[in-house]
Formats: C-alpha cells, structure tokens, sequence
C-alpha cells in the first residue's frame, strides 16, 4: 500500500507588514477586529486543510505528526512570552487557564484576590466561583483609574498587596479601551509583598510584547483566535515552574499524569492509576487535544515570528497614529493614553453619546469596515496585514456613518 509520508509542516508563506496578500478572500475592505476573531491566513488554512488531509489518508498513523506538532507550539507560545516550553500546555480556551488556577490554588478561607472592575468576564467569573467555594473575599478596584492616574492606582493595588492580597487577576490589555496595564510594576510590586499575578493575556499575546520573567508573572493565559490569529478553541497557558508547584491536581484527567499513553502503546501491565501528575502547567493538559486548532496555530505563530512582535506593534501604533487625529477630529473621544506604555493593538473611540455605540459600528460594517462595540466604545483592532493607507477608507466611512446617523 502506498502510505504517503508528508511533512505535517505547511510550505512557507511569507508575511509582509501592512499587505494582505495571504487573507485574498477577505471580503471586508478595512478589517479592524482582531481583537474579536481574526480571519485566518493562507498559511493558516493550509496548515488545518494539511492536518485533516493526514487524518484523511493516514488514521491514527497521523496522531504523533500532530503530538510532534504540540511539542514545537508549545516551544513558539513559550519564545512569544519569555518562558521555557515544559512550563507551557495547550488548553482550550482562556477560561480554561483562568478555571485551572481559580480551581487548583489551594485556597485558605478569607485569602483576598484582587480583582479589576471593567474586566472582561472570563477574568472574573472563576475567581467568583473559588471565592464562594473557599470563603474568599474579592478586592475590587477601577481597571480604568490605571488609565486615568496610574501612580495613583499603583499605589492604591500596593496598599492591598501590603495587606495581604493573594493574587492578582489581570488582563494585560483591556478589552474596552485597549489600556495596557503595567504589568512589569504590578508584578515587582506582587513579587516584592509575596502575593502571586495571574494574567489573562488574549489582548496582548501577538501584538504587545510580553515576558513573563521580567514582568514576575506567575500564570499567564492566551487564547488563540484573537491576536494570534488562529482558529478558536485554544489557548496557551503558562505557570512558571515554582507557581506551579503550588497548584493541586484538581483539573487533572488521564494526559495529566507521567507517561499517560505508557497503558496504549507498551503492551499488558501498564494500565495503571497511580502514575505521578505532571507537575507543571502540563497537568491542565487533561484530555484529547484540539488538533485543528494547534495545526493553524502553528502557521499563524510561524508568520508572526518571521515578522517579530517588537515590528508588529510598531505598525500597529503607526496605524493608529495615522487615524486617531482624524477620528478626534470628527468629535470622537479616544481612549488611547499618551503613555505610550500603556498602549496596546487596540485604538478605541466613542460617539458622545456612547449608546449610539452599536448603532455606529453598524453603519461603519455597511460601508466596509469591521470593528467591534464592546461597553460603549468603538473598537478599532489592527494587525499586521493593515495597510497604513487604511486611514481614507476609515474617514469616509466615519463620514458617511456620522451622515447617516444624524450626527
Ligand atoms: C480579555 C479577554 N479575556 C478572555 C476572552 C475570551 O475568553 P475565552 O478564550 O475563554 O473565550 C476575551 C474575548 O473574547 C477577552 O477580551
């Protein structure tokens, strides 16, 4: 029988800041919504089209391509953070990495965990859950009062940490106004009064740079349909190794432990339950894993390195320089800080009236431009394949939007 062995690797495709040679098919002409779903790449459809090919001609012959392929993603999401590849596992989604510390920390009844109102859920729901589980008490503070007088903020996190806060959850970006919370401070200031930083990472990972080591990062958590331009149903969770040793077991299942194919492969006697739990964010890798998604996630982290973060963000904050004068112009409030620290992908505006908000982004999706609503404000999400020439297509747009609406 003639069993093709093919490369499960995608052939190279090349990706050039601000050109959309490799997303031909997409039929929005100013797409600014990464922050929400990104379209997938050539590179990226090749990689999933290959994967169910190998599936397609091969079986289970095709199963370790793809634990091959695991291995080498965990290597890209850990060289995208800072972090080593045996202290990154693939999970399903963000909430998966945020459920996996809320519900292994072993929690002591009135522990306090720092939370940021204007947060999105996935960042909040599970630590409500530990905290009605263990007695807990949540400390909430203004995600927004960083973007407004952030050594103010700082200093009133610091007054919790000295009072002995747990943990810190945070997301690296927000999802309204796309503030960039400074996370280097946060996570000195939590190393510095022995609590712990857990950071959901889905609005930074692929634009922002990130280092988890440099930043004292304690878990970290990324889906990949966002800024890592892959499909859905995966995230990259990070627990940096004296983190880890902490957690228990509680999300743990049969890949969990050592050797957990020992029972499939190395014939009778090996079916066994006791088998030590990896211990490290690897025991988050709990069952049969999303082979579709970790093939285009390998693409998309492929063009993303031969492009480099530090570049991206660059052409990112270029674009937005590009447009956020005009779009002030036109009356529109703009959330970005002039901090340049505190800037992220996402270039967030809004109307006056911000209930007019959805309004907006459907008249701005009818001529043309994709972008998303979240809260009251308009949210503007570029990446790497906007062209900087976007910006006269924007304001027409805008303009005829304004017309439409009355305003
Ligand atoms: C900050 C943030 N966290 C998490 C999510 C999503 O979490 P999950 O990957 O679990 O769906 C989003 C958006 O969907 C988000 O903006």
């Amino acid at each position: 029988m003639d069993v093709r062995r093919e490369s499960a690797t995608s052939p190279p495709h090349r990706a050039e800041l601000g050109s959309r040679a490799l997303f031909r098919d997409l039929e929005v002409p100013v797409y600014l919504n990464h922050a929400s779903v990104s379209p997938p790449s050539l590179a990226v459809r090749d990689a999933v089209t290959r994967t169910m090919d190998g599936y397609a001609r091969r079986g289970m012959a095709w199963y370790s391509e793809e634990m091959d392929r695991r291995e080498r993603v965990r290597g890209q999401l850990a060289r995208l953070i800072g972090a080593q590849a045996p202290d990154l596992a693939l999970v399903p989604n963000t909430s998966a990495g945020v459920m996996t510390v809320a519900l292994c920390l072993p929690w002591q009844r009135g522990d306090k965990i720092v939370l940021f109102e204007g947060e999105f859920p996935t960042n909040i729901t599970p630590w409500q859950q530990a905290t009605r589980r263990h007695g807990l008490e949540i400390v909430w503070m203004q995600a927004d009062s960083f973007r407004h007088d952030r050594a103010a903020a700082l200093e009133q996190l610091e007054d919790q940490l000295r009072a002995g806060a747990r943990l810190v959850a945070v997301s690296a970006v927000q999802f309204t106004t796309g503030q960039r919370m400074p996370l280097a401070e946060i996570g000195a200031m939590c190393r510095h009064h022995g609590s712990e930083l857990f950071v959901d990472a889905i609005q930074a990972a692929g634009v922002v740079p990130l280092d988890v080591d440099s930043m004292c990062i304690d878990y970290l958590t990324a889906g990949s349909h966002k800024w890592l331009m892959a499909p859905e149903g995966l995230a990259g969770f990070y627990a940096a190794p004296q983190a880890a040793e902490r957690l228990q077991p509680n999300v743990a299942a049969w890949l969990s432990h050592e050797e957990p194919f020992a029972f499939l492969t190395d014939g009778p006697g090996q079916l066994r339950y006791d088998r030590p739990i990896v211990p490290s964010a690897r025991m988050a890798e709990a069952g049969t894993f999303n082979v579709l998604g970790t093939a285009g996630l390998e693409a998309s982290l492929g063009l993303i390195e031969q492009l480099g973060v530090e570049n991206i963000f660059n052409h990112v904050q270029a674009w937005h320089d590009a447009v956020e004068p005009g779009l002030v112009e036109r009356g529109l409030e703009s959330a970005r800080m002039r901090d340049p620290g505190g800037r992220s992908g996402i270039l967030s505006v809004r109307p006056a009236d911000p209930h007019t908000t959805p309004a907006w982004a459907a008249a701005l999706a009818e001529r043309g431009v994709s972008c998303g609503s979240p809260d009251g404000w308009l949210r503007l999400s570029p990446h790497w394949p906007n062209a900087l020439t976007e910006a006269e297509a924007l304001f027409k747009a805008f303009d005829g939007a304004a017309s439409a609406l009355g305003v």
